[in-house]
């Protein structure tokens, strides 16, 4: 099991506790968060599962792809240079063990 901790741009923060190998897309859906859409289903094709990985995880996480980084440049909140990533493109579990991000102000 992987936890993952989704802070809400309220402030409020959601914790779930879920199988190694799920995205945090599919996480968050699955399990009712607000502030992730997860519109394509996880193929990198639409930008809605936006996060900003806290800093104490980004050195674990895996290489942005190209169509990643493509799609990271229209998200619906600004990209921040180095802390935004597709939640689906993201799987807890293994070093990953846990892994806290903040949710942007808008998805769509
Ligand atoms: Fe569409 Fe991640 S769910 S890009």
């Amino acid at each position: 099991m992987a936890k993952i901790q989704f802070h809400h741009f309220d402030g409020s923060t959601d914790i779930l506790e879920v199988p190694a190998g799920t995205s945090l897309m599919r996480a968050a859906v699955s399990n009712g968060v607000d502030g992730i859409v997860g519109e394509c289903g996880g193929q990198a094709m639409c930008a809605t599962c936006h996060v900003l990985v806290h800093d104490e995880y980004l050195a674990l996480l895996p290489p942005i792809s190209e169509d990643e980084d493509e799609m990271l440049d229209c998200t619906a909140t600004e990209r921040d240079p180095n802390r935004s990533r597709l939640g689906c493109q993201i799987e807890a579990g293994g070093l990953l063990d846990k892994i806290a991000v903040d949710l942007p102000e808008s998805q769509v």
